[in-house]
């Protein structure tokens, strides 16, 4: 077994290349993410969450297209593989999981069939499986996906689901392939509470049991607080504050990460999504030459004309701020 983490991205840049002019939705992002850890992707709409999993899963269409960095998949470059064997990566030992649960589900066929696709698929890497195991193995996937009657939700098409049902469909197949890498796009986002923590419960299982490697992008920092061990905050493309999790949501220091959340204390936080701050997020068209949070920061000060750069840790976290809040220590100095 490979010993280099399951995934580390450095300096990520991803941009668009429209008519109205280049638009830098991933700029130097980097994330390290080893055997069966859990990070949770955060940061207000638009900040590049999207983009970030896309880039990593060579799923980005054209005006897109990564500009500069790594991303090594237990220590190999996706971005000088081919497309054929990025492709056999994707299915075999990376899944996403899409906000639009449609993007994994092929129309035309049961879902019976197209779970135990995923099962083959994956007993091809190790021990040889019968087509009834498979189907059994289905079966009991979909139950833990709080899934009511799945004996008859096999044979239905992905029309004849709702919604929910379809996205719980969707997570199953990404389980049943046991990945080394999932990137889950907000799949929790419209389930009921009691199913979202049924699934996330099982999510943290394949974590620990198959040692797959998982980033959550989610608003909610409820599920970043019951399912991650660290967190990422976007802001404008770029992360702003990074660490584990326990520290981050208890102690920000980031004045965006902790405008999200609020000061509320920690054990309050339960259910609360993330708060809305004064201000727009800057057009990526026109970004100043200052700390893209500026215009919105208490904290602001003539420094921050110039732009931030993400900084050694500062007590656990990682920080793309000059003035960040450290009520017991002095300001570090950054270059
Ligand atoms: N195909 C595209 N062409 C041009 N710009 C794009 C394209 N796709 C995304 N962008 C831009 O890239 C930026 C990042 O988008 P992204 O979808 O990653 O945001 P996000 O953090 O996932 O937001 P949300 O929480 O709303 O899903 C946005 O400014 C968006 O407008
Ligand atoms: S660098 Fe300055 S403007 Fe940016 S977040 Fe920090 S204090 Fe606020
Ligand atoms: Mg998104």
């Amino acid at each position: 077994m490979s010993m280099a983490p399951t995934l580390e991205v450095r300096n990520l840049r991803t941009h668009f290349f429209t008519r109205e002019g280049v638009l830098p939705a991933v700029d130097d992002v980097s994330l390290r993410l080893e055997r069966g850890r859990i990070l949770g992707l955060v940061g207000e709409s638009g900040s590049g969450k999207t983009v970030t999993g896309f880039s990593i899963l060579g799923l980005l269409d054209p005006p897109g297209r990564v500009v500069g960095g790594q991303i090594l998949f237990q220590g190999a470059d996706l971005l000088t593989l081919d497309k054929r064997a990025l492709r056999q990566l994707q299915g075999n030992r990376i899944a996403m999981i899409f906000q639009d649960p449609m993007m994994t589900l092929n129309p035309v066929l049961r879902i019976e069939a197209q779970m135990v696709d995923a099962v083959l698929a994956h007993s091809k890497l190790s021990q040889k499986i019968s087509k009834t195991q498979a189907r059994e193995l289905a079966r009991e996937t979909l139950g833990m996906m709080g899934i009511a009657s799945p004996e008859e939700r096999l044979q239905a098409y992905p029309h004849q689901l709702s919604g929910g049902m379809r996205q719980r469909v969707a997570i199953a197949i990404a389980m049943l392939h046991k990945p080394d890498l999932i990137i889950a796009d907000e799949p929790t986002t419209a389930l009921d509470v009691t199913i979202q923590a049924q699934i996330l419960s099982e999510m943290q299982n394949l974590a620990r049991l198959h040692g797959t490697a998982l980033i959550w992008i989610t608003h909610d920092l409820s599920v970043v607080a019951s399912l991650a061990d660290e967190i990422a905050v976007m802001y404008s493309g770029r992360i702003v504050e990074q660490g584990a999790v326990s520290e981050v949501l208890d102690r920000p220091l980031h004045p965006y990460t902790q405008g999200l959340i609020g000061s509320l204390p920690s054990n309050n936080r339960r259910g609360q999504r993330l708060r809305q701050i004064p201000g727009m997020t800057p057009n990526l068209l026109q970004l100043p030459a200052s700390c893209a949070f500026a215009a919105r920061c208490e904290r602001v000060s003539e420094r921050c004309q110039q732009r931030p750069e993400i900084s050694e840790p500062v007590g656990g976290h990682l920080l793309r701020c000059f003035h960040p809040a450290l009520p017991t220590q002095p300001e570090p100095q950054f270059g």
